[in-house]
């Protein structure tokens, strides 16, 4: 049987897409692969969010030249992001790649293989239709649901919409069987993906919407399995959505929720459709209707034209919304965005240096937010193992936790007392 490799840059949506791509091959008789050497056929799922993401995958071209160059008969593939923005462009860059597929081309996949290898394709040529490609899932016990597709929000800095098209939204009744077949196979969690998991429900007939999909869903599941959903954009996070978090019990109490920038003037350059003060009542309002949430979020710096006043309107939000965790990048002009094109681009070592003052002022808080659950007793979904024996597994609120095991199993949920508090994980000790 020919073996087949899928190496995942980027997102947790194209960690889904490798899994489907992995599937869609696995109905034409390709194998797992655990080493790239045995590999027959090798596919990079790349990003192209920043600059750096599309530099790994030039990186790691490279080198994939040089094994096709000894092993005959290698087929190297090309998905993802980066295969969608460069297209027909990176075929001529690296003669080494047969073939090339964005994300929207998925199904597409074995047809291309076949026209790779000079045969007559006999194959449907396969559409957009990811919904009926059945994931080869990595995980046992963790699993992506994938609810919509694209993005149609077009904030000025953001290649996502080029990459991954317009919004396409995955009726509910696919989502739920889906959901099914996971729980009778015994997962203990699924996380609901989407660019903008929110605004779900966007042209299905008869309309249904992001919190309806949710109580459905907790019907169906009725607390046999953690239920996540990412990623939300704040101007999307209705009232409706604040009270299915509150009263639905599979649903964990975490929301990721990027903001990008303190500033209301940087946030308007940006498209992203709300203010820094709409964003904060937003946070209010869900931590007043579910106190046990934890929030997350991304911020972008050095975005053209930020002053050092918008820089300080960033760092001063997050004291205001002492999230439990934040992302932190640097702005990096992407082809076809409106912002690559915005006078006053900042200079690199200006971006570096306001990163780092992001960074350093998060993990303070990050550590702060985790000191206030030491002694506390909390669950934790068991992933596996860790260092120096120790397991490692996340509680609701999505923390890392490390903590000496005794014969727990992955899948296992066990009660842990925090003990230890760093700003990225926590470690702790199991409660008999
Ligand atoms: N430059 C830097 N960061 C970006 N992101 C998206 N586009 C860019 C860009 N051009 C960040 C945003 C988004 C996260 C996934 O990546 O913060 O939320
Ligand atoms: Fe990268 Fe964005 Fe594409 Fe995900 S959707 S792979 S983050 S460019």
């Amino acid at each position: 049987m020919p073996k087949l490799k899928v190496i995942t840059f980027g997102c947790q949506a194209n960690e889904l897409d490798s899994e489907r791509i992995a599937g869609l091959l696995a109905s034409q008789g390709y194998q797992a692969a655990e080493a790239m050497e045995e590999a027959d056929l090798i596919i990079l799922n790349t990003c192209s969010i920043r600059e750096k993401a599309e530099q790994k995958v030039y990186s790691q071209l490279g080198k994939l030249q040089i094994l096709k160059r000894q092993k005959a008969g290698l087929v190297l593939g090309l998905s993802g992001c980066l295969a969608q923005q460069e297209g027909e462009r990176l075929k001529k860059r690296f003669p080494c790649l047969d073939l090339v597929a964005g994300p929207q081309d998925i199904g597409r996949i074995p047809a291309l293989l076949a026209q790779a290898r000079g045969e007559e394709s006999y194959l449907p040529f396969g559409n957009e239709d990811w919904h009926g490609i059945e994931p080869c899932r990595e995980s046992r016990i963790k699993a992506w649901v994938g609810i919509m597709e694209g993005c149609d929000n077009f904030c000025s800095y953001c290649v996502v919409p080029y990459t991954r098209g317009r919004e396409r939204s995955r009726p509910p009744e696919d989502v739920l069987l889906e959901i099914e077949g996971l729980l009778t196979r015994g997962y203990r969690e699924i996380t609901l993906l989407g660019q903008n998991v929110n605004s779900y429900g966007k042209g299905l007939r008869p309309p249904v919407t992001f919190p309806e999909l949710l109580y459905r869903i907790e019907t169906l599941v009725g607390g046999r399995l953690w239920v996540r959903f990412a990623t939300s954009h704040p101007r999307d996070l209705t009232p409706q959505l604040v009270e299915a978090l509150a009263e639905l019990g599979s649903l964990c109490e975490h929301l990721h929720l990027p903001i990008q920038s303190g500033s209301t003037r940087v946030l308007r350059l940006m498209n992203r459709g709300y203010t820094r003060e709409d964003y904060l009542a937003r946070v209010n309002l869900v931590r007043s209707r579910v106190p046990k949430i934890s929030i997350t979020t991304d911020i972008i710096v050095g975005f053209p034209g930020e002053t050092e006043g918008d820089f300080q309107d960033t760092l001063s939000l997050l004291q205001e919304a002492r999230f439990d965790n934040a992302f932190s990048f640097k702005y990096s002009p992407r082809p076809r965005t409106a912002a690559a094109a915005f006078p006053d681009q900042l200079p690199e070592g200006l971006k570096s240096s306001r990163l780092q003052g992001v960074q350093r002022l998060q993990a303070q808080i990050s550590l702060e937010k985790n000191r206030t659950l030491l002694g506390r007793e909390v669950e934790v979904l068991v992933e596996g193992e860790g260092e120096r024996g120790f397991l490692t597994g996340r509680t609701r609120q999505n923390k890392i936790v490390h903590f000496q095991g005794s014969g727990q199993k992955a899948g296992g949920l066990v009660l842990v007392r925090l003990e230890e508090a760093f700003p990225y994980h926590l470690k702790g000790r199991v409660v008999t």
